[in-house]
């Protein structure tokens, strides 16, 4: 097995959103290694992904006329049927050209069982490495070799809001709450007001919640203590995250295990639900809705003192060992990686550009605080977006989550069980 040393990404000002210089690394199209089609595997099958994922197709087309994009998404958020899909595939040796993963320990899976290309020497040829930030080609570089390419970046942890329900409710909806306390009042607060207090949907979106309440009652200090053993997963500050979970579950709509993210907040834009804890692919779902940012909509990222925390995670595309077309992957990830594919999938998606050098000037308002926020606060991993732990960590959790919610644990046992799930993690 190879040593993983992916770092957890952590601190301050990644990325300094910079402006454009000009051109694509477009090329002229290639269809040696596998025909002219080129099968991208991803969850963007609806909404606002798919919205995303079209834009990134148009610039594929522009840049590769010669080229055949094969759509091979699976729907479920955050990957939540398309990752086991993906996995029985490759095992049976049928990759796609190229899929969707996460930078960071999630691509350790793939990595160690021999299932990715080393595609460092497309940074070289396309001159990624002076376009990423420095942290986000460390995190990807495992000894000295890099296994996929990094089309945006969202932001996990954010608190989303309808205005109007807050109004009438009696909660300004200028004011941002000073930490999880004072988050759930105003929650409670919307719940007596006869509306779902806090839409969540099924498990995925459940560990979302978890980990925004993690990093803001932790600081990013405890929180990524959590993955490297420097957190005592069985400490006080943990019981008191879990019981704010369990506390803000309390005040969610009871459909919610049959529901994916678009669903709970399509539950805000149907003025039944008050706040939602989602990553900011959400603002695209707001977007296509035409409501106005401030009037009908607000945002903050939910907060736990005077830290400010980026709950981090970047979408990034694959060379899998035996894609029938390499070439046309190749080609893929130069359009993804180009200034023009990371802009006009943002724009769309609700993310920001991983690069440093897009022009983002005209990005609509939530995205301008979302580039200034990566590039001024600290930096945490997501763990329900393959940032912090590789994916048989996130699937042990999603269980534990799954059985407390669902009423089979309590707060005392979910957490001794999420203590074993890290023990036997970390001493591996
Ligand atoms: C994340 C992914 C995002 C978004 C979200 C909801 O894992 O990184 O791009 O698609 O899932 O499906």
């Amino acid at each position: 097995m190879r040593r993983r040393n992916f770092l957890l990404l952590s601190g301050t000002g990644l990325a300094a959103t910079g402006l454009a210089a000009c051109g694509s690394s477009g090329g002229s199209g290639s269809d040696g290694g596998g025909g002219s089609d080129v099968e991208v595997f991803t969850w963007w099958a609806q909404g606002s992904e798919k919205a995303g994922l079209d834009a990134l197709m148009e610039q594929f087309e522009k840049d590769y006329p010669d080229l055949t994009f094969v759509n091979g998404s699976v729907a479920g958020g955050a990957g939540s049927a398309a990752k086991d899909m993906l996995q029985s595939r490759l095992q049976a040796g049928d990759p796609p050209d190229t899929f969707q993963a996460h930078a960071g320990l999630e691509l350790a899976d793939y990595i160690d069982a021999g299932q990715l290309e080393d595609v460092s020497s497309l940074y070289e040829e396309y001159g990624l490495t002076e376009a990423f930030p420095d942290d986000l080609v460390q995190l990807l570089t495992v000894e000295d070799e890099i296994y996929s390419v990094p089309s945006n970046i969202h932001r996990s942890n954010v608190v989303w809001t309808n205005t109007a329900l807050l109004e009438a409710a009696g909660i300004d909806p200028s004011a941002v709450p000073a930490d999880v306390d004072a988050f759930i009042a105003d929650v409670e607060k919307a719940a007596a007001s006869g509306v779902t207090g806090l839409s969540v949907g099924t498990t995925w979106t459940q560990v979302n919640l978890l980990e925004a309440i993690l990093m803001a009652d932790l600081g990013s200090a405890g929180y990524n203590g959590l993955w490297d053993g420097g957190t005592d997963w069985s400490g006080k500050d943990v019981t008191t995250a879990l019981e704010h979970f369990s506390a803000l579950m309390e005040l969610t709509n009871s459909d919610r295990d049959g529901l994916d993210w678009t669903d709970a907040t399509q539950q805000q834009i149907d003025g039944t639900a008050a706040y939602n804890v989602m990553g900011d692919w959400a603002v695209a779902s707001f977007q296509q809705a035409e409501w106005a940012d401030g009037e009908d909509f607000g945002y903050y990222p939910l907060a736990g003192g005077d830290e400010k925390i980026f709950g981090f995670l970047a979408d990034s595309f694959t060379l899998p060992v035996g894609a029938p077309n390499p070439d046309g992957a190749k080609a893929w990830l130069d359009t993804i990686s180009s200034q023009e594919g990371q802009l006009a999938f943002s724009l769309a998606k609700g993310s920001i550009p991983a690069r440093t050098d897009v022009d983002t000037a005209d990005f609509p308002a939530y995205q301008q605080t979302a580039i200034e926020s990566y590039a001024a606060d600290t930096i945490c991993s997501s763990l329900a977006h393959g940032a912090a732990t590789p994916v048989a960590w996130l699937n042990q959790i999603s269980d534990a989550t799954s059985k407390f919610t669902t009423g089979a644990s309590d707060v005392a046992g979910y957490q001794e069980e999420l203590a074993t799930i890290a023990e036997s993690n970390t001493s591996a």
